[in-house]
């Protein structure tokens, strides 16, 4: 060992003991010819002295000491001078004059502080990981999520679980995600998939008869990230035979408890509240509802269908839905009222109507338009009191109406402080539907996985009604985080086969598939269930993190790059050759050059003088999000899209509130066909990912159309190549440099 201690460990106890410590040198102070240095190592920090009387040598190397350089030094402990005392260092009352310093590596000036303070760039953070690892901040978390693991491996140890691992190489699995693939050299034109989670593995080792399996596991799922989804995360995946739902229930509640228990000291309430899913979407509108406040949504269809008001009437009778939040003795002017008009706006709200509660009843712009009895039922039902605002968004589809209150809800929530930071609300969601109707596919999908059990009594309804059918899945949530997500599973070959026929699979695409599991089922498969909890998102929550990254030590990058290792990164053409891979895309100017687009656009600018302003912002992929962080109006965003025509692709931009008539741009471009691109094909046109096109068709070698609606714009914005670069300019410029052929094409 080249140390005798830890930076933690001396103490008053340890006087005139020699000592080795080891160390990274932190804060360097000079005083009077005396340099005392902070040394640093996981465990924490030990102040070390080089007086230049006691050892002129030490001392010398001292002074040429600078922040990170790593140490060993020998000296005596002896005690800090009366006064002296850091109260808030556990070796505080202590320090170590040093006689033998040696040098083990000189630290280049590092381009982060290695203190508490937040570093506000978070791709300098990832860039240099390894230093930001170094912060104490960092080292709590990475610590706590070992300790997190740990207890949860020896509470399912004891519960007669077993670990196994089961295949990184593995076959495309059901959860719904984008596939990671990794070609295979010795099977050419073969490509294995990244497991997006044990699931198959875990239901066949149910077979096998182990009974109880867990792992915590890297699972990859190629979706678009946000603060709580990485490309690659981590879970604690269980399953287990002959058990039903309450059984796992009890299971996760006891784990949950222990974890809180024993890393926060803290004790949770068993058992969970339980919501079905419906109960969740009517009175949440969701199904990861953040239960530590009130601002519940009503329903009002029965009340507005006759009241008057034609806008409610008119959504009720077409199948629609109004819904309602009352914001208790609210003190909301009308300027944050019409903030609030345009927030759910970005959740495809129509608009949002609203009603003030005063002595004399309510009042508002459309209040005129309601029946007496209307009125006074609304108030009996959202139980208004004066001040309580009441706020009402209706459409003709279900899901616009609870998306865009459910975030209005949190909104408000945030703004009044309502939501407590120390308050942990668990709560189970129950009978989730098997199936949905998905409009792209126009065909019915499995909500959780197709391999999850449909409720006895509603088995009935699979073939004439299947979204009536409601699961035996759950989800348990957190704060309104999806902390885990779970289901028993069909274990009855005919059964499954009848679930596969509802979702449109057949038998051959079936087989195909999961015929492996299929065949597995045939040989004695016991009932069984399981979950798996997100272990990324479930360490966030316990260091007080909103971001999963904070307790993954190397994540990705929203754009899923490695900004440290430099990954995903070419490959030689070796490796290609080897692999049978033909890379088929077109090398675009700003990659030739080595330079992002951002770069190329702020270069032409420059070089013509143009006027413009950047911004780095949070990532947006709406336009409505970019319009919000930009502070613009919708109106003057300028979304460019990628066409397909008959023979050649070209960019059409447009206004962010209007939408592109393709029949009308198909004439200005005098096409026979003409298609949207996949965003496939734009990546591989642009290099760049759908949202963040700038609308500079040059750098793609695109020809270029721009909506009249653009051209009533002064100032327009756009995306510059990634979601988090923006550019603001005027529409002047933009029209004189690119030249493009202005039509009307919006709609
Ligand atoms: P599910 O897809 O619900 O279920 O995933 C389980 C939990 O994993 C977490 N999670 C993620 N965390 C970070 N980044 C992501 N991209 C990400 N995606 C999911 C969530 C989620 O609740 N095989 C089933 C489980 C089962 O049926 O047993 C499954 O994977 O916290």
């Amino acid at each position: 060992m080249l140390r005798t201690h830890t930076c933690a460990e001396l103490r008053k106890t340890n006087i005139n003991e020699m000592v080795e410590l080891c160390g990274w040198t932190q804060a360097n102070r000079d005083h009077g010819g005396i340099i005392f240095i902070d040394l640093r190592d996981r465990y924490g920090l030990t102040q070390i002295v080089f007086d230049p009387k006691h050892n002129k040598e030490t001392h010398s190397v001292a002074e040429k000491l600078r922040r990170e350089d790593v140490i060993k030094i020998k000296g005596k402990v002896r005690l800090r001078g009366k006064g002296l005392e850091n109260k808030n260092l556990s070796t505080g009352e202590i320090e170590v004059l040093v006689d033998n310093v040696e040098v083990f590596n000189k630290s280049d000036v590092p381009p982060l502080e290695i203190t508490d303070r937040t570093v506000s760039n978070e791709d300098l953070r990832l860039k240099y990981r390894y230093l930001d690892l170094r912060r104490p901040e960092m080292q709590k978390n990475i610590l706590l999520r070992h300790k997190t693991a740990q207890v949860i491996r020896a509470y399912l140890n004891k519960n007669n679980f077993i670990e196994i691992e089961t295949p990184m190489l593995a076959k495309s699995t059901p959860e719904g995600a984008r596939d990671y693939l990794v070609p295979s050299r010795v099977n050419m034109g073969k490509f294995y998939a990244l497991p997006q989670s044990p699931q198959l593995y875990k239901q066949i080792l149910m077979i096998s008869g182990f009974d109880r399996y867990y792992q915590i596991v890297k699972c990859m799922r190629d979706e678009d990230l946000r603060a709580d989804r990485q490309p690659e995360f981590t879970q604690i995946d269980l399953e287990m035979s002959f058990i039903e739902e309450g059984d796992i229930f009890n299971l996760i509640e006891a784990l949950l408890k222990k974890i809180w228990k024993e890393v926060l000291n803290m004790n949770i309430k068993t058992p969970f509240p339980r919501l079905t899913y419906k109960e969740a979407m009517d009175k949440y509108g969701t199904d990861r509802p953040d239960t530590r406040f009130g601002l519940e949504l009503a329903d009002v269809n029965d009340l507005v269908k006759s009241s008057g008001y034609n806008v409610f009437e008119d959504i009720v009778k077409k199948g629609g839905t109004v819904k309602c939040i009352n914001v208790k003795d609210s003190k909301f002017s009308r300027k944050e009222i019409d903030d609030f008009i345009e927030f759910v706006r970005i959740y495809d709200a129509k608009g949002l109507s609203w009603m003030r509660m005063t002595s004399s009843g309510l009042e508002s712009n459309i209040v005129k338009y309601f029946n007496k009895k209307t009125l006074d039922a609304i108030i009996k039902k959202t139980k208004a009191k004066s001040n309580d605002l009441l706020l009402f968004v209706g459409d003709h589809k279900h899901f616009i109406v609870n998306d865009a209150l459910s975030n209005l809800r949190i909104h408000i929530a945030k703004k009044l402080n309502l939501i407590s930071n120390d308050k942990f609300n668990f709560v189970w969601v129950v009978d989730f539907p098997l199936l949905e109707f998905d409009e792209n596919e126009q065909r019915h999908v499995a909500v959780h996985h197709p391999f999850t059990s449909p409720k006895k009594e509603d088995i009935k309804y699979l073939e004439k009604d299947p979204v009536k059918v409601r699961a035996k899945a759950y989800d348990v949530v957190l704060n309104g985080t999806e902390l885990g997500g779970g289901s028993i599973r069909i274990h009855n070959p005919e059964l499954q086969e009848k679930v596969f026929k509802s979702i449109g699979l057949t038998k051959k695409e079936a087989k195909e598939k999961f015929g492996f599991l299929l065949s597995a089922f045939r040989y004695g498969a016991p009932p069984h269930g399981g979950l798996a909890l997100g272990f990324d998102r479930m360490c966030a929550i316990l260091t007080g993190n909103d971001s999963i990254r904070e307790v993954i030590a190397f994540p990705k990058t929203k754009n899923a790059e490695s900004l440290m290792v430099g990954s995903p990164s070419e490959v030689s053409d070796k490796q290609l050759k080897e692999l049978h891979i033909k890379l088929d895309f077109i090398k675009k100017k700003h990659k030739e050059e080595n330079s992002s687009a951002f770069d190329n656009i702020k270069k032409l600018l420059e070089k013509n003088q143009v006027k413009f302003e950047t911004m780095h912002h949070s990532p947006v992929y709406t336009s409505e999000e970019a319009a919000r962080v930009r502070k613009t109006k919708l109106r003057q965003g300028a979304k460019a899209l990628i066409f397909k025509t008959d023979d050649e692709y070209i960019m059409a931009v447009i206004s962010a509130e209007k939408k592109i008539d393709n029949s009308k741009l198909k004439e200005l471009v005098k096409a026979k066909n003409i298609k949207l691109a996949s965003a496939d094909e734009v990546k591989k046109i642009t290099g760049l990912e759908i949202g963040a096109i700038p609308p500079f068709a040059n750098l793609f070698d695109l020809k270029l159309y721009v909506d009249i609606s653009l051209s009533k714009i002064q100032v327009i914005a756009f995306n510059a190549g990634s979601h988090t670069d923006s550019i603001k300019m005027g529409y002047g410029d933009y029209k004189r440099l690119l030249n493009p052929v202005v039509g009307d094409f919006g709609k």
